[in-house]
């Protein structure tokens, strides 16, 4: 037995662990109730009585070895693992990368237009997409029964008995304009970006949601040439510092006299290309100088103030600067498009 007890001092002694697991089967096999140490006691009880005390002594000496060393082992496993030393933590494999996400292209154009337009001093308003008739056509001097109604094919929620009472999802954002202009007295310089709505049947160019930015700017002596400069400096901005605008005549109910504003072709730089049909300019906004009558209907006197408009869609925008051709990936969120704008 003392052979045998000789081995095991001789095996401890050499013994190393390296994770915890080595440990525990350390403890295991020596120190568990049918561990080696309890069958060496086991067997003591028969060795004959004038071996005991030599046999007891070494007994003991491999008793107390095998607990210290169990106390050694423990501690520099929990050690390793607190300094990050142990060996099954390789510290130089590459991590797993980080994905980041990226800003909507939409949300990257929107806040690229307000802070523009935040720089020339408009700040941000908002409105709600559910509203009444009033807001969205009426007050917009949309008279009963106007084919401008017909042609922004509306949802509507609800029909009231009197059509200024409709509730519908507003089609565009110049219901803000409204809301501004008889909540707040002017001087007023306001940019409105939202979600806006209409009824169509859903395809590479049109969809039933889409987004757009309104301006507006009514103080006493605004004239035509202030939305001219105003939007000439937008276009700069926006689109390069070399960038011209164009002014088209056009027809919207609420701003008299309208313009519809083209840019330079920022794809071809005015020679001419698909983007552009082959004309060097694409438009990208309707304006106006807001028409009388609607600053009567919020009780501004229009002998004391005027005032300009303007509405863009950021979609058409964003495909233009972006070369996207259809308007259904902005709602489809499918990761491989809007990984492609990261950074942006
Ligand atoms: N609301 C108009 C549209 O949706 C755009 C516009 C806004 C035109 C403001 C003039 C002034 O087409």
């Amino acid at each position: 037995m003392l052979e045998k007890i000789r081995d095991i001092i001789t095996h401890i002694n050499s013994f190393q662990a390296e994770s915890s697991e080595e440990v525990e089967n350390f403890r295991l096999k020596f120190l568990s109730r049918k561990g080696e140490l309890n069958l060496l006691f086991d067997e003591f009880k028969l060795v004959a009585n004038d071996q005991k005390r030599v046999v007891g002594q070494e007994l003991n000496a491999l008793k107390n070895l095998i607990e210290e060393k169990f106390k050694e082992l423990s501690e520099k496993v929990n050690e390793g693992a607190g300094n990050n030393t142990r060996l099954d933590l390789d510290l130089s494999l590459p991590s797993t990368p980080n994905s980041l996400g990226s800003l909507h292209p939409l949300s990257i154009v929107r806040k690229r237009i307000v802070e523009i337009f935040s720089r020339m001093g408009f700040n941000s308003e908002d409105g709600p997409e559910i509203e009444s008739d009033w807001y969205n056509f009426s007050a917009l001097n949309f008279a009963e029964n106007h084919p401008a109604r017909e042609m922004q094919d509306t949802f509507f929620i609800e029909k009231a008995a009197v059509q200024k009472d409709d509730i519908l999802l507003r089609t565009h954002t110049s219901n803000v304009q409204i809301r501004l202009m008889e909540y707040k007295k002017p001087p007023l310089r306001s940019i409105m970006a939202g979600r806006v709505y209409r009824n169509e049947a859903i395809s590479a160019r049109a969809h039933c949601q889409f987004h757009q930015v309104e301006g507006l700017y009514v103080d006493k002596n605004v004239s035509f040439k202030d939305l001219k400069d105003t939007l000439l400096h937008f276009a700069k901005e926006m689109f390069g510092k070399d960038t011209k605008i164009r002014l088209r005549p056009s027809y919207f109910p609420f701003t008299e006299p309208s313009a519809e504003i083209d840019v330079t072709c920022f794809i071809c730089h005015g020679k001419g290309c698909n983007i552009c049909k082959h004309s060097g300019w694409v438009e990208i906004a309707g304006s106006g100088m807001v028409d009388p009558d609607v600053l009567k209907n919020c009780n501004i006197d229009p002998e004391e103030y005027t005032g300009f408009a303007f509405g863009m869609g950021i979609e058409r925008i964003t495909m233009l600067k972006y070369g996207i051709n259809d308007l259904r990936l902005f709602f489809e969120n499918d990761v491989r498009f809007l990984r492609q704008f990261k950074g942006a």
